[in-house]
Parts: structure tokens; C-alpha cells; sequence
């Protein structure tokens, strides 16, 4: 069999990784607290299930491998509603999630050798995906002292001829930076000068904020820009629906239609009944959107009121999604989170989001939970003494 055409595979992601040696633990008898996972512990709303469960009973067919209009119109109309901004049906597609959005659009455009400035700490499957479609991540350092934001500098001078696309992802995931509109503002100043570069918006955490204020997409700051960037969101995170896999990319038609012919030849679509309950969760009440992010607050700050009593670790307080994302006392975060898990709390090394010596921590998790798991960490963390600031 010859494997060397295709770029190496990845290892597989270290998120999933940490999670499945929780399990393995709890299998073995061990009481673990599992911190891994980005899963929000909410069922869907009731008004989702129904519509599901109504379809469901219908034969279901293939779709178009775009998704079924209603789904595209539903989007667009939710893209109006919550950004004010106005798009036609043919400048939607849907995917498996918005992971395989992001994948269909990176296979659909990068040549072998093209760049990927992906700001850091980042999304641990941004690099692999684009390895695997042939491209270079080029990964930016941002600070906490930044917020753990890009600046116009940073993102200038990481800029090349291969430049082909750029990642922004806010509210971030894992350190829940956000941008201001002034921010975004300097960062869209630095693209004008880059015409062949795309933009790629990851907005999945959108909903989940913490600041006042609407949410400020780059497509709003900068509406010339808008033939360049592909803005990405779903219903996994705000709508507590990741095992459903729907995702959309919103963006110019002929990106769209790209994307779209990926998604044709890959899995056809994304699961029928699973385009209708988005349906139903877009145009349905929103208003629990407001009390889940209450939720979320609270669960963050009494993670933060326990993790910030520990002189080994540095804790900022994010803007939006749901995770912790401190600073350890050591850089070897992957030994921490070995130490950690064998205590009984799995979490996720930085190092998985290229950010040595940190930790995540998910607060997707009853807030019961997620004390005692940040009381474990601080007492671990406490009794090595080596590791002390
Ligand atoms: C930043 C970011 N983008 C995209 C995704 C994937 O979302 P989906 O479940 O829609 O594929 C995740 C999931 O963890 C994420 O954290």
C-alpha cells in the first residue's frame, strides 16, 4: 500500500486522548473528574427533540449536499438577526459540524506549501486539518498579557506570499479571548493589504459570552472584506447539540460552492433529521441562550474562586466559552495533567493548544462537579512543593 502521497496523518486529537484515559480510569474502578471535553451537559430544547422526533417517522432522505434549504434560510436569517448582516441562500452550506466546514474549506483551497496563520493557544484541530489538506499551520503566539489576542503587528508580520488563509476564532477556544471592535478593526487594516489572503471566522462560541454587549464579528467590522471570509458556526455549542453534526459556513458563493463539492464526494450531507432539528433550534425561542450563559458565569467564577487560592497557578478570566485556560508554575503542563488525572481530575495539557504550561479546563460540567475537580487540582498542585512560583 503506498501512504507516503498523503501528508502524515495526525496523531489524533489530544483532547480526545485525555478523555478516553479518563474513562479508562473510571473503567478501572478510579472516581475521575472528567475535564476534557468542550460538551455542553444541557439537553437540547424541547422544542428541538419534537421536531426530530416528528421527522423521524417521515421516510428521510438524501438531501442536497449543501443542506436542505430551510436549514440555509433558517442560517441566513439567524445570521440577520444576530449580526445584522444580509446574505443569499447560495452563500450558505451546511456540514457534519462545523469541524467538517472548516475542513472542506481548507481541502477546497489549499496548494501543498500554503500558509495558515493560526493565532495560539488555538483550537487543537486546526493544525492537523491543515496538515492534512497539504497546508503549513503557522502558529502565532498571543500572550495573556494580550488577552491572548492576535495584534495587527503579530498578524503583519507572520504574513508571507503562502498566506492563504488566516484563523480568528472568538470567543477562543481554549482561552475564551474575544475581540473588541477596535481590535478587529487594526486586524482588518492588515488584510486590505493582503488580497489573496482568506479569512477564516470560527464564531462556534458566539453565544457564549460573559462581556455586555453584542458579539462583533469581523464581517461586521469589515464589510469590504466580506468576499474573503468564511465565517463558521453551528448548534454544538450554543444550542447544546454536538452528537447532532451540523455545522455552516457562511461565505462568498464560489467558496460556498467549493466547499460544497467536497462535502458532495465526502458524506453527502449531514444527517437529515439533524438538519431539522437545527431548523427548529434556529428559528425557535432563543431567550434560553441568555440563561445558559448565566449558568456558565457562574459555573466559571467558582472554578476561578477555588483555582485562584493555588500559588502554582495564574488564572485570567475569560471572556466567553467555557473554559479555564491557567498558567502553571512549570512548562511541563503534559507531566501536570498526567499527575492531575492519576488524583482523579482529567484535564487537557496546553501544549495540545499550543500553549506549553497551561491547562484546560471545561466547565461544560454541573458546577458540583467542576468544584471539586478545581479543589483536587489545587491540592494536587499544592503538595509539589518543586513547582512552587
Ligand atoms: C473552536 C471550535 N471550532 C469548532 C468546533 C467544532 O464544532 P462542531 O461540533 O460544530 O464540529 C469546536 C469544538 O470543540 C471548537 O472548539
Amino acid at each position: 500500500m503506498h501512504t507516503t502521497q498523503r501528508p502524515a496523518a495526525p496523531a489524533g486529537s489530544p483532547i480526545l486522548e485525555m478523555a478516553r484515559r479518563a474513562a479508562e480510569y473510571r473503567a478501572a474502578g478510579h472516581r475521575v473528574i472528567d475535564l476534557t471535553l468542550g460538551e455542553p451537559d444541557f439537553a437540547p430544547p424541547a422544542h428541538v427533540v419534537a421536531a426530530a422526533q416528528r421527522a423521524a417517522t417521515r421516510p428521510l432522505g438524501y438531501t442536497p449536499a449543501n443542506g436542505i434549504p430551510e436549514l440555509r434560510r433558517a442560517v441566513r436569517q439567524a445570521l440577520e438577526r444576530d449580526r445584522g448582516l444580509r446574505r443569499t441562500d447560495a452563500e450558505v452550506t451546511v456540514g457534519c459540524g462545523a469541524k467538517q466546514v472548516i475542513f472542506n474549506a481548507l481541502l477546497a483551497t489549499l496548494r501543498p506549501g500554503d500558509e495558515v496563520i493560526i493565532p495560539a493557544p488555538y483550537w487543537a484541530s486546526y493544525p492537523d486539518m491543515v496538515r492534512l489538506c497539504g497546508g503549513t499551520p503557522v502558529h502565532v503566539p498571543c500572550t495573556a498579557g494580550s488577552g491572548f489576542t492576535l495584534s495587527p503587528d503579530a498578524l503583519a508580520a507572520a504574513m508571507t506570499d503562502r498566506t492563504r488563509w488566516v484563523v480568528l476564532n472568538a470567543p477562543g477556544n481554549p482561552s475564551g479571548a474575544t475581540y473588541s471592535h477596535d481590535a478587529l478593526t487594526g486586524l482588518a487594516g492588515v488584510l486590505r493589504q493582503h488580497p489573496s489572503v482568506m479569512i477564516l471566522s470560527d464564531e462556534i462560541y458566539a453565544h457564549i459570552r460573559f462581556g455586555a454587549g453584542e458579539y462583533v464579528s469581523i464581517a461586521q467590522v469589515a464589510p469590504d472584506l466580506s468576499e474573503r471570509i468564511l465565517l463558521v458556526d453551528g448548534v454544538s455549542k450554543a444550542y447544546a447539540m454536538t452528537g447532532w453534526r451540523v455545522g455552516w459556513g457562511i461565505g462568498p458563493a464560489d467558496l460556498v460552492q467549493r466547499i460544497t463539492s467536497v462535502q458532495s464526494q465526502n458524506c453527502t450531507q449531514t444527517a437529515t433529521v439533524s438538519q431539522i432539528a437545527a431548523v427548529a433550534a434556529l428559528e425557535g425561542p432563543q431567550d434560553f441562550l441568555t440563561e445558559r450563559c448565566e449558568t456558565y458565569r457562574r459555573r466559571r467564577d467558582a472554578a476561578l474562586a477555588i483555582l485562584k487560592q493555588s500559588r502554582h497557578l495564574d488564572v485570567q478570566e475569560p471572556d466567553g466559552a467555557f473554559y479555564l485556560f491557567p498558567r502553571l508554575a512549570t512548562d511541563d503542563d503534559p507531566a501536570v495533567a498526567d499527575i492531575l488525572l492519576e488524583a482523579g481530575c482529567a484535564t487537557v495539557p496546553g501544549s495540545a493548544f499550543g500553549a506549553p504550561g497551561h491547562l484546560r479546563l471545561s466547565c461544560a460540567t454541573d458546577i458540583a462537579t467542576l468544584k471539586e475537580g478545581c479543589r483536587i487540582i489545587v491540592a494536587t498542585l499544592d503538595g509539589i512543593s518543586a513547582w512552587s512560583r
